[in-house]
């Protein structure tokens, strides 16, 4: 089958790209390299020769989208600038990457006979809401102009849905991570941004007191995810949570980064961020109906292999 990515140079579209080549499947990504990595598309150019093409072009360009989404039946819509701070500090940046971009893809998927968009969605889109799960028929209540703009990408989803008749499917991501997650960038994600720093042998830094808490999803159940919403039929039109299910502080980060690497480094305390969120946690009932859906690796199984992944590398 022929698949289109956007933001196939990324961390998660390139995983996903990585997985669809190796079985066999002809890919186009699409993306402006804006926060994805050259070194990922050698890896991609490596693993699929010719069955592997790359658009280096804007989401918001719909003539270059065209010709990229040409003969695809589904696309894996990736793209986005995805970073809270980054939103806070430029909302009408995060706006047009995430939320005009978006609704570009549709409006570009619909016109060029796509069966399928599978969207990024992000559990951002709830806010800070009370109570221990995060479920799909909560209200959502984004803190931040990037969940409201990650909102807008789910609900123009929906909307193409019903009023076009194009598939779509929204999994909102829960704190995804695994190798090829950049550790360099200054709004690098917490997991590598620890792992790195405590490879160095230096203290992690927390913002706030440590207690709050994340659903990490190690990358393969977020691929695994993904390639089983490209075709669940009852799927269409849907949003759901992609995530485990379970919840670690990130002081127990610190300490089970301590017991993998050996170390007893302890972490330091800086101020608490603006826009984020105490306690993110996902029920994944839906995913397990709509999809089949279960994760297929543990956190403290990918933990370990990331761990591994940047300690064979020299971005560390
Ligand atoms: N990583 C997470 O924990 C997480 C959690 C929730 C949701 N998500 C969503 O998952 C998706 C992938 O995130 P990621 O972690 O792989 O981030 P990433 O930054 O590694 O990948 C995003 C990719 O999109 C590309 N991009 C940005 N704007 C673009 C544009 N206008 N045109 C073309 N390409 C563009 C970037 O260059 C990059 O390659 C995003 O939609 C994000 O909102 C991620």
């Amino acid at each position: 089958m022929h698949y289109a990515i956007t933001g196939g140079a990324g961390f998660i579209g390139s995983h996903i790209a990585h997985r669809l080549l190796t079985e066999g499947h002809t890919v186009a990504v699409i993306d402006n390299l804006l926060t994805g990595q050259r070194s990922n598309l050698d890896v991609l150019a490596a693993v699929g020769g010719d069955r592997f093409a790359f658009h280096e072009v804007s989401i918001t360009d719909a003539d270059a989208l065209k010709a990229a989404f040409k003969g695809a039946e589904v696309v894996y819509h990736q793209a986005a600038l995805p970073s809270v701070p980054r939103s806070v500090a430029d909302p009408l940046e995060t706006h047009h990457h995430c939320a005009t971009g978006t609704l570009t893809v549709l409006d570009v998927a619909r016109q060029t006979g796509v069966r399928r968009v599978v969207y990024a969605g992000s559990s951002s889109a709830y806010g800070d809401q009370p109570g221990d799960f995060k479920r799909e028929d909560m209200t959502p209540r984004p803190i931040s102009p990037y969940g409201v703009a990650k909102l807008t990408g789910e609900m123009y989803c929906r909307v193409f849905t019903e009023t076009y008749g194009l598939e779509t499917v929204t999994l909102r991501y829960f704190n995804v991570f695994g190798p090829r997650q950049d550790p360099n960038s200054p709004y690098a994600a917490v997991i590598p941004l620890f792992i790195r720093a405590m490879l160095r042998g230096e203290s992690p830094t927390l913002n706030g007191d440590g207690t709050q808490s994340r659903d990490f999803t190690y990358i393969d159940n977020v691929v695994h995810g993904n390639l089983l919403a490209a075709s669940a039929p009852e799927a269409s039109g849907q949003v759901m949570n992609l995530a485990t299910g379970g919840r670690i502080s990130l002081l127990d980060l610190v300490d089970k980064l301590n017991a993998l690497l050996g170390t007893d480094i302890p972490p330091q305390f800086g101020p608490p961020r603006s826009g984020d969120i105490q306690h993110s946690r996902a029920a994944i009932d839906r995913a397990r109906d709509l999809l089949d859906f279960s994760p297929i690796v543990s956190f403290d199984d990918g933990l370990a292999r990331t761990v591994a992944w940047l300690r064979a590398g020299d971005g560390v």
